[in-house]
C-alpha cells in the first residue's frame, strides 16, 4: 500500500472509537523499523491531520474541520540551538517548547513553559500540568495563543517518556486544532493519549 493511503478512512468506520483505533493501527505500521523522532513525528502529524480531514463525520458537522496537528517539544530534548537570530535570547532559566513536526499552516516557533517568563497557552498548561487539556472554546481560555485566528477549539496531549528507572521525562505535547467550537471530547482524549504513548515509545529520545 502506498504510504499516503494510510490516511484514508474505510467507509466501514463510523464511530470515533473505531476511527482512533484505525489511526493507531496505521501509525503502528508507519513507525515500524524507524525510531528517529523527526521522521516519526512528521508522519504522525500528517497521518492524524489527513485522517481527520478524510473523516468529516468525526466532528458531526461540516462547519468543523481539523486545521492543525503537530508537536511542540521541550528544548532540553532537542539537539538544536535554542534560538535563531530573529528573537532576543531568553533570560537564563527560561524553558521553552519549540515547534516540531506538524501539518497545517505556519505556527508559533516557541512557547514559554516556565518562569521567569510567564507560561501561557494551552500547550504550556498541558505540559506543566502533565495532563490532556480539551478546550471547547479558545476565546474563553485565559492565555490561549492564537497561532491561527480560525482555530476555535483544541486538544493538547502531553508526551511523557517513562524511563527504566521509573522517572517521567516530559518531552513536549501533541496539539490538535479545529475551526469549530467543541471539536474534541473524551473519545478523542482516549484515542490520542494511546497514540501519543505509541509515538513516545516508538522513538529514541
Ligand atoms: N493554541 C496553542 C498554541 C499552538 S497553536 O495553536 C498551533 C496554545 O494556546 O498553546
Amino acid at each position: 500500500m502506498p504510504h499516503a493511503d494510510s490516511s484514508l478512512i474505510p467507509s466501514s468506520i463510523t464511530t470515533k472509537v473505531d476511527f482512533w483505533q484505525h489511526v493507531y493501527s496505521q501509525l503502528e505500521a508507519l513507525l515500524e523499523g524507524q525510531r528517529n523522532w523527526v521522521s516519526n513525528l512528521s508522519n504522525a502529524s500528517s497521518l492524524i491531520f489527513n485522517a481527520l480531514a478524510a473523516f468529516p463525520s468525526h466532528f458531526g458537522t461540516e462547519e468543523k474541520a481539523v486545521n492543525w496537528c503537530g508537536f511542540y517539544l521541550h528544548e532540553s530534548q532537542l539537539p538544536l540551538p535554542r534560538f535563531g537570530t530573529k528573537h532576543p535570547p531568553p533570560t537564563r532559566d527560561t524553558q521553552l517548547l519549540l515547534l516540531g513536526p506538524f501539518c497545517g499552516k505556519p505556527a508559533c516557533q516557541f512557547i514559554t513553559v516556565s518562569p521567569p517568563r510567564k507560561a501561557r497557552g494551552v500547550c504550556a498548561d498541558a505540559h506543566n500540568q502533565h495532563q490532556t487539556l480539551i478546550v471547547e472554546d479558545v476565546e474563553s481560555y485565559p492565555g490561549h495563543i492564537a497561532c491561527d485566528g480560525e482555530t476555535q477549539s483544541e486538544i493538547v496531549c502531553p508526551m511523557v517518556l517513562k524511563t527504566e528507572s521509573g522517572e517521567d521525562v516530559h518531552l513536549g505535547v501533541l496539539d490538535l486544532d479545529c475551526v469549530g467550537q467543541k471539536g474534541f471530547g473524551e473519545e478523542d482524549r482516549e484515542g490520542l493519549e494511546r497514540i501519543v504513548r505509541l509515538i513516545v515509545e516508538g522513538c529514541d529520545w
